[in-house]
């Protein structure tokens, strides 16, 4: 990959309508269940993005028959729970946790071996919370040291099992369930907090009877998938960025369309709110199985707020954001109970912390969170470590910047946000990419 550099001139505010790309976690479940199902599922606003790319090819490769009708558009030509075919080579997953924790489940139950491997940070980032659950139902996965590459050899039989997670994770909440369709009886997993439940709601929209409340869900082996439509919302995750953007920058009035607004996601709503932003959610309405609005967020003066535990599932990729806005808020701002940040594309506690002490703020990272003092953005050099989500919030500080901000490392934003930098610029951020990567179509 190339490296790629934002540069950001200081100032400016945001302005306008924007409507962000498709969510990558629901675009990732509409190409596996849809390979899954029976008869062709349709999807629209689907994110074309480096990550969900990744997913689609390994589903290729595994005969699954998927057309694009434009960028956002795909026909998934499902082969049924036993239809996949043994890939010719591993299954190569890029920088995407939800591949391969998802996949990882899946892949448990087939008559095949699989290996799925990643880039330098997905293989760095901790695979033994899904191995675990799934070898106790029988599947049998080496590993090393709990980290990808993960080579997943058929198993006798998968088992029913009830699985209580120690961490709040979709994804090994996902991956579990996943397998569970392989396995005989019933398979229930119950997390500490509710994690985003997308899989739930895309399964029933399936047809697959699934018993299920916040923090718990439980389904029976063997249902079958039956193909359908999906029309994928715009992404509260990228639109955080510029809900954060507008919220620093004064004079900014922004409001996001058609942004996903399922409840297991909308932390950041809530934190801001509580950080005095002026935040409007209008137009709520349903698209398929999950609720969209249009958010609009003006300029005002934020305060530094405390954020625990309880908030953390549901804003859990909005932490770089919120870090940015707590840079801008008056105050300190103290957050905790977010451990789960250390193990993301980076570590991005100690990545934001960084950032952000680069551009002359006190941010001190601790065990599980960090304490932020907001104050005078200066500008300067930072390095985003390869981490999208870091690399588009400090792309947004440099609002509130008295000189530039240079970002290395950026060229993963295309993992969750193609076309980031020409939308900001639309917006009123005046950033610059120094980018030479060309992108084919997958
Ligand atoms: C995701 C779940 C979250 C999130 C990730 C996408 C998903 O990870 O951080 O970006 O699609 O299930 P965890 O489940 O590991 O918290």
């Amino acid at each position: 990959m190339k490296p790629v550099t934002f540069t950001i001139q200081p100032g400016g505010a945001l302005s306008g309508t924007i409507r962000v790309p498709g969510d990558k976690s629901i675009s990732h479940r509409a190409v596996m269940l849809g390979a899954l199902a029976e008869g062709t599922t349709t999807v629209g606003g689907f994110l074309d993005g480096e990550d969900c790319r990744r997913t689609l090819q390994a589903f290729r490769a595994m005969g699954v028959h998927i057309e694009r009708r434009d960028d956002v558009s795909l026909e998934v030509h499902g082969v049924g729970l036993g239809g996949l075919r043994a890939p010719a080579r591993e299954l190569d997953l890029g920088n995407s946790g939800t591949s391969m924790r998802l996949m990882a489940g899946l892949m448990s139950g087939q008559k095949f071996p699989t290996t799925l491997v990643g880039d330098a940070s997905l293989s760095r980032r901790p695979m033994q919370r899904i191995i675990e659950p799934l070898t106790r139902m029988g599947a049998s996965i080496d590993a090393e040291d709990g980290h990808a590459p993960l080579r997943i050899r058929p198993a006798a039989a998968l088992t029913g099992i009830r699985y209580r997670s120690p961490v709040a994770s979709a994804q090994v909440k996902s991956g579990v369930l996943l397998a569970g369709l392989y396995a005989s009886g019933r398979t229930e997993v119950t997390e500490p907090e509710p994690s985003r439940d997308h899989t739930e709601r895309m399964l029933r929209a399936f047809g697959v009877a699934l018993d299920a409340e916040p923090g718990r869900a439980a389904l029976a082996g063997g249902q079958r998938l039956a193909g359908t439509g999906i029309e994928v919302p715009a992404d509260i995750s990228s639109a955080a960025f510029f809900m954060v953007g507008a919220a620093i920058a004064p004079g900014s009035d922004v409001t996001l369309a058609g942004v996903g607004i399922n409840p297991t996601r909308t932390g950041i709503l809530e934190i801001l709110r509580r950080m005095g932003a002026d935040v409007e959610v209008a137009r709520e309405r349903a698209l398929g199985a999950e609720p969209v609005a249009d958010i609009r967020v003006r300029g005002r003066a934020l305060h530094g707020i405390v954020i625990d535990g309880a908030l953390v599932a549901s804003a859990i990729d909005e932490f770089p954001a919120v870090f940015v806005a707590a840079a801008c808020a008056q105050g300190v701002t103290e957050v905790s109970g977010a451990g789960e940040l250390r193990v993301k594309e980076s570590d991005r506690i100690q990545s934001m912390c960084e950032g952000l002490a680069a551009l002359g703020i006190s941010a001190q990272p601790q065990a599980d969170g960090a304490r932020i003092s907001g104050g005078r953005l200066r500008g300067g050099r930072v390095d985003s470590r390869g981490d999208h989500r870091v690399a588009m919030a400090l792309a947004m500080a440099g609002l509130r910047a008295e000189r530039p901000v240079t970002i290395l490392d950026c060229a993963n934003v295309d993992t969750s946000f193609p076309g980031f930098v020409a939308l900001a610029a639309r917006a009123g951020l005046a950033i610059a990419a120094a980018d030479n990567a060309s992108r084919e179509p997958a």
